[in-house]
This record gives C-alpha cells, sequence and structure tokens, in this order.
C-alpha cells in the first residue's frame, strides 16, 4: 500500500485522471490511496488566497510559506518524501519511479504562479521533481505523470504481473513492436516468427528488435 497525498489549490484537475482505468482500480483494491489537499483551506485569510507579491518586485505572484507550512505540518508525520514538482527540478526517468513506487507514502507539492517561496524548498522540500524541460502553467499534470508511473509498478496493480517488467526503459531499453489480428492487412503482415508458436524464438526474435530499436532510437539508453 502506497499512500499519495497532494497538495493543489486545483484539486479538480487532478480528480480524473486518478478516477479511471488503471489508478481507479489501484485504489479500489486497496493498493493506493491517494488524498487530493486544498490548500487553500490552509490559508489564514478571508478571501483564502494563497500567493502574495514577490519580494523585490518583478511580475508574478509566489506562493506563500504560511499555508504551505501549515498544510505540510498537518499531513507530513512519517511522510518519507516531500516532493516538489518544478522544471528545475530532478528529470524524472523510469529509476526514479521505480526507486519511488517503493515507498509507502508521498507528499506532493503542485506549485503555480511565479513559484513557491524558497524557504519552503529549503526547509520542508526533501526532493524536486521535472517531467521535461519545458514549462507547465502548475504542477498539477507534472503530479500525475508522476503517480501514474509510480501506481503501475506497485505489485498487483497491472493484472499481468509481469507486464511492467517489459515496457519500455524498464532495462535501458525500448519495447519491441507488438501486432494483433488480423495477421494480414491491406497486404500487411505480421512478422512470421510471432504466428510460429516457437516461444524461444518469439523471445529471441523481441530481444533483438528491442536492441535494434533503441540503438536507432535511444543510442544514449544502450550507453547507460
Ligand atoms: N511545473 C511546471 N512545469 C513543470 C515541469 N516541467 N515538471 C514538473 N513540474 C512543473
Amino acid at each position: 500500500m502506497i499512500r499519495f497525498d497532494i497538495i493543489t489549490v486545483l484539486p479538480e484537475l487532478l480528480e480524473s485522471p486518478f478516477n479511471h482505468s488503471i489508478l481507479k482500480r489501484a485504489q479500489s483494491k486497496g493498493l493506493v490511496e491517494v488524498n487530493l489537499v486544498q490548500l487553500r483551506d490552509y490559508s489564514t485569510n478571508k478571501h483564502k488566497s494563497v500567493d502574495d507579491y514577490a519580494y523585490g518586485g518583478g511580475a508574478g505572484m509566489v506562493m506563500m510559506i504560511e499555508p504551505i507550512a501549515a498544510c505540510i505540518n498537518d499531513l507530513k508525520s512519517k511522510r518519507q518524501e516531500i516532493i516538489y514538482l518544478s522544471p528545475d527540478g530532478q528529470m524524472l526517468d523510469q529509476q526514479l519511479s521505480n526507486r519511488l513506487s517503493l515507498s509507502k507514502n508521498l507528499l506532493l507539492l503542485c506549485g503555480h504562479y511565479k513559484g513557491i517561496d524558497e524557504r519552503i524548498r529549503e526547509h520542508f522540500i526533501t526532493r524536486e521533481i521535472s517531467i521535461g524541460d519545458y514549462v507547465l502553467s502548475g504542477g498539477e499534470l507534472a503530479a500525475a505523470v508522476l503517480c501514474d508511473s509510480i501506481i503501475r509498478l506497485v505489485p498487483g496493480v497491472l493484472s499481468d504481473e509481469t507486464s511492467a517488467l517489459y515496457d519500455s526503459f524498464q532495462d535501458n531499453m525500448i519495447a519491441p513492436p507488438v501486432y494483433s489480428r488480423p495477421a494480414e492487412f491491406n497486404g500487411w503482415k505480421v512478422p512470421d516468427v510471432l504466428l510460429s508458436g516457437n516461444e524461444k524464438l518469439i523471445n529471441d526474435w523481441r530481444f533483438e528488435q528491442a536492441i535494434l530499436r533503441t540503438r536507432q532510437r535511444r543510442p544514449g539508453l544502450l550507453d547507460e
């Protein structure tokens, strides 16, 4: 069982990803618990605002320390990691998702506006994660991506226990091509070996294809 607490000003944005398909099933099976926390509930001001002008001036609002500190202090007991989603964080990859999937609980903080007061990053955050070199409007979509990549690795979440093992990147390799019926469409044929019924030949072919694809598309992975 892994528990996610996600601090956000837009919990609605995260409801849908957790309420469908694999992520929904993972929760109903009791393998994963997701707690969406509205940051505004921790604002002490009457407009429930959580942002303010930046000291020193400049465009853009900054998320204030007080509501975030109150919220984290409320949730953090025994949390192993407090993760801030940010484009300047450590780049997410399969290895990091594997490592985080072994956690008991993760606290995620989604930022907005121009950023969060630096003191939060200094004193509360234990890890900063980016999902890529581009800027999103907020951390929510990044949090959804991070949670999805972790949750599908939790044992029992995928119906075929082994299927996550064959994912792209799991062995620093791209997954081989797959086919389904019909065996021929428009004259385009499924490779004969896949119809052979010979498990050894099929596995060898898949391994070769994975190497070939990785060499063609992501040669850097093979050096790692
Ligand atoms: N917040 C805004 N952009 C982001 C990114 N690329 N990764 C993680 N969090 C973000």
